[in-house]
This record gives structure tokens, C-alpha cells and sequence, in this order.
């Protein structure tokens, strides 16, 4: 098949170049109908906005150009079917887990995942068996499981119906998934990957390995987070003989909406391209970029740019500590100031996504780095200005009441002190590292507790828990 084609959007083009009435949806008929205030920056864009009309395929059962575009697409990763995500990663993650899973069998989750994994297992019914993953000290943040923690949960839930894992972490991060997959395969237990961060991965030596090629049964993909894809924009990669085929299909019938975006497709099609026309010299370029951007920032005080064990990681994504008196939040407000946008920060770091750039493409790197000087020109360095939270290894767990049975529960506030033993009936996530503290469902230890009261003392913020500052929790 020829990569250089995108059948999607030429079709979709050619269909816009032709003068057509239309009587038919959507109601905007190609941008004439948008108010001329909006009309600037819709206008041009609603002229692909069509829909299944005759020679432009349909999503849900394609035989013409939407199955050509990911026959290609399918091609480029080497895998039995792929298909385009019209709801992001969330779709995907909801769809794979329901085709792998039914309700009351076991999977084997990362404990620091998406919150789409655990509503995927919610729906599904099934029962999660928690994975604590491996920390890092110096970044203070959550990376992978390791080899080991798989093989024990496996020792220990023999019966587990799937796995799934998060790879990369957001901060580009990757692990042993070939060593897990190879462990996983031996005792027929699929493995299903969110690799949502790593869609570009399949780019070049100068990326790690992707999750396909390290064994991923089925692996999503946010083509909208690296490649020049529209926001909401996904893949799923099906290459398994564990799951069948028609179960992944009719739960992303079933998930998505039967009037799927054109535009959004057709960004699939092109980023597909992008992707398969991506060169070595391409790579070579890129990593130029990002070194010569790297070495201007880590001459600036106030940050230290971090780098990965080994070198192993995702060049993508630039991860810039603290070195002074302020926290990640603050420094990324100061770069705002200056107009830098960034992708997020945490008490310590603040992240960057650079672009998948191509050879010869430019990329203002002399501007931003002294709009960065600018932003932190007052700051002093100090020699450990890191944010020491209580990172403590959380092993292999179940929770107490399974998500299914917690729906016609009722909960109470009762003060953290006397919470022990109790079982938690909200998420407490805090910042860093990122991983899920407590589920609901889980029994509240007296350790968590001692954790929660050291992460309020240094700063830390929470996501659920939002009666913790008045040291409450609440308990099923
Ligand atoms: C690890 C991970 N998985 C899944 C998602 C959901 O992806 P999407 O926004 O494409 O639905 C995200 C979003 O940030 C994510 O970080």
C-alpha cells in the first residue's frame, strides 16, 4: 500500500471541491449557515464537515475509504486491524477492557492509570486487582510495573482474565512491557496497553519501542497528543488472538456516536501520513532541535532539565525541576506570562511536549528561550529545592467492596484519625506522585492515613478528598 496516500481526506476534498446541495446533516451545510462573527475560523473547516454520504464510507462499517484509511494505518503498525478513535483514548481504553473482561473476572491494573481504565473495568463489572507501580525518587513521581510485581499478582490471581498497563507515563517514561508481555503470553493472559502518550513512538530508533512491537495485544493510541491529529482524535491497534475481533468492534459501535466527525477522521488519515513519511534524517533533525533546546535551558537558573535512566525515554517530552524556591505550578505561571503554554506541572517539575518536527520545519527555539530567560530571570538557584513527598511503594491489593457493589452504598464523613480500617469511598489522589492513594472500595490503612497527613504538611494537592483539609474523609 502506498503511504503517501491519504484516501480519507483526499476523498474528503475532492467531495468539497465538487458544488453540492446539500439536504442533509449537519445543519450548518458546509459553513453557510455560521454567523459571520465565528464564520473567520469555522468557515473553511465546515467545508469538510460532511457525512456518511455516498462515496465517503461510514465509520461503523466500513468497505471504502475510511477501510482503506486504516488498512494503511494498519500497515504502518504491522497488526491484524486498526481503527480510527473518534472519543479519544477514553473510548479505546472503554472499549478494549469491556471486549476482555466480563463481569466478576479479574484484571490486573496499574495502579497509577488513567480514570477511563478504571471506568472501563467499572463497566465492565470486572474486578481490579491493583498493581503498585515503580517510583522515582529524583523526578518524585510514579514510572511502570516491574517484571516482578506482574509475576507475583500472577502467582497470586491465577485466574486473571487481562492486564493493563499504561505505557509511556505522562512524563514520557517507559519500562520492561516486552519482559511483562513474554510473562503474560505463558499463562494465556492478554495484554492491553494505553498508550496514549506514545503514538509517535513508531517513529524512529530515536524513540523507544512501541507498545505493539513489544507484544501489546491491543494498544490505543491518542494520535491528538503527538501527531498532528485534531483533538479527540485515536487509535486502537488490534493484534491478538486472545480477544475476538467483533467483541473490540461492537463496543466501539456501541461507545461512539453514529454521526462520527469528518474533519477529525480525515486528521487521522493525514497524521497516519505524517507519521509513515517520517524519515531517519527526520529523527536526526528532531533530536538536533530538542538537544540544542535542552542545553539553552539547562544554562538558565532556577531549573534543572531532567533526564531519563539510561537515556531510555520519550525525547518528546521535556521535564524541567525546580531548582529554586517556587514550585512547578509557580514556574509554570511565570512561562505563561511570557506566553509559554505548557502541557502541566506538579509541586516539583514542569513538563513540555516538544513537536514531532520534520527536517527543515522551524520552530522558534531562540525566541522561547529568551521569553523562558525573561520568565526566570529573578530566580536563585538553591542546591535541593525538590519537594520531598512521601513516596511509599504500594504493592499488589484488591479492593474490599468491588466497584459494581458500591453503586447503592451509602457514605458518611468521619475525621481521618479514626478512619483505619474503614473502607474509603472516594478516590484520594494527590500530586505528586499521581497514583491513586486510596480507591473506593479499599480499606484504609493506618500507613495511608500517616501518608495522607504528610502530604497535606508539605503541600501536596489532592484530587477527590476534597473534605481532607478539614482532615475528613469519607468512608462507605
Ligand atoms: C495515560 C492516559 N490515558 C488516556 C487518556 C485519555 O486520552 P484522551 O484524552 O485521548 O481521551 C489520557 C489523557 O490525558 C492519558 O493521560
Amino acid at each position: 500500500m502506498n503511504q503517501n496516500k491519504k484516501p480519507l481526506y483526499e476523498k474528503l476534498a475532492a467531495h468539497e471541491k465538487k458544488s453540492v446541495y446539500s439536504f442533509h446533516v449537519p445543519g450548518h451545510k458546509y459553513g453557510n449557515l455560521i454567523p459571520k462573527d465565528a464564520s473567520r475560523y469555522f468557515q473553511q473547516m465546515l467545508k469538510l464537515d460532511a457525512t456518511e454520504l455516498s462515496g465517503l464510507d461510514d465509520l461503523h462499517s466500513p468497505e471504502g475509504v475510511i477501510m482503506e484509511a486504516e488498512e494503511l494505518l494498519a500497515q504502518l503498525h504491522h497488526v491484524k486491524r486498526s481503527y480510527f478513535l473518534v472519543n479519544g483514548s477514553t473510548v479505546g481504553n472503554l472499549a478494549m477492557i469491556m471486549a476482555a473482561v466480563k463481569e466478576n473476572e479479574k484484571i490486573l491494573v496499574q495502579r497509577n492509570c488513567h480514570k477511563s481504565v478504571l471506568n472501563g473495568i467499572r463497566l465492565a463489572g470486572a474486578v481490579p486487582i491493583l498493581l503498585g507501580p515503580e517510583l522515582n525518587e529524583e523526578w518524585g513521581i510514579a514510572s511502570g510495573v516491574s517484571v516482578q510485581t506482574v509475576s507475583q499478582a500472577i502467582e497470586l490471581y491465577p485466574d486473571a482474565k487481562a492486564i493493563i498497563l499504561t505505557y509511556p507515563n505522562y512524563y514520557g517514561m517507559v519500562y520492561d512491557l516486552q519482559g511483562i508481555a513474554r510473562l503474560c503470553h505463558e499463562k494465556g493472559i492478554p495484554v492491553l496497553v494505553d498508550e496514549a502518550h506514545g503514538a509517535h513512538f513508531i517513529a524512529g530508533d530515536c524513540f523507544p519501542k512501541s507498545s505493539v512491537e513489544l507484544g501489546g495485544d491491543l494498544v490505543v493510541q491518542s494520535a491528538h497528543k503527538t501527531l498532528p491529529a485534531m483533538t479527540m482524535g485515536a487509535y486502537l491497534h488490534y493484534n491478538t488472538n486472545f480477544i475476538r475481533k467483533e467483541a473490540v468492534e461492537s463496543y466501539l459501535q456501541m461507545l461512539q456516536s453514529s454521526s462520527p466527525s469528518y474533519p477529525l477522521m480525515a486528521s487521522l488519515d493525514i497524521a497516519r501520513g505524517y507519521l509513515a513519511t517520517f524519515t531517519r534524517e527526520d529523527g536526526e533533525y528532531l533530536l538536533k532541535k530538542i538537544t540544542e533546546f535542552k542545553d539553552r535551558l539547562q544554562q538558565l537558573k532556577g531549573i534543572k532539565v531532567l533526564s531519563y535512566k539510561n537515556g531510555e525515554g520519550d525525547p518528546l517530552k521535556i521535564t524541567l525541576q525546580s531548582a529554586s524556591a517556587l514550585s512547578g505550578f509557580e514556574i509554570q505561571k511565570l512561562l505563561e506570562d511570557e506566553g509559554i503554554y505548557t502541557e502541566m506541572a506538579d509541586p516539583n517539575n514542569v513538563l513540555l511536549v516538544f513537536p514531532l518536527l520534520k527536517k527543515g520545519m522551524d520552530f522558534p527555539l531562540t525566541e522561547v528561550t529568551a521569553a523562558f530567560k525573561k520568565a526566570l530571570h529573578a530566580l536563585a538557584s538553591f542546591k535541593t529545592a525538590k519537594v520531598n513527598f512521601a513516596l511509599a511503594h504500594q504493592g499488589i491489593s484488591k479492593l474490599e467492596i468491588n466497584i459494581k457493589n458500591q453503586g447503592n452504598l451509602e457514605s458518611r464523613l468521619v475525621p481521618l484519625d479514626t478512619a483505619s480500617g474503614k473502607v474509603c469511598a472516594e478516590f484520594i489522589i494527590p500530586y505528586p506522585p499521581g497514583i491513586p492513594l486510596l480507591f473506593p472500595g479499599e480499606v484504609i490503612s493506618q500507613e495511608s492515613i500517616e501518608q495522607i497527613k504528610l502530604l497535606r504538611e508539605t503541600g501536596a494537592r489532592f484530587q477527590g478528598g476534597k473534605n481532607l483539609l478539614q482532615g475528613k474523609i469519607s468512608i462507605y
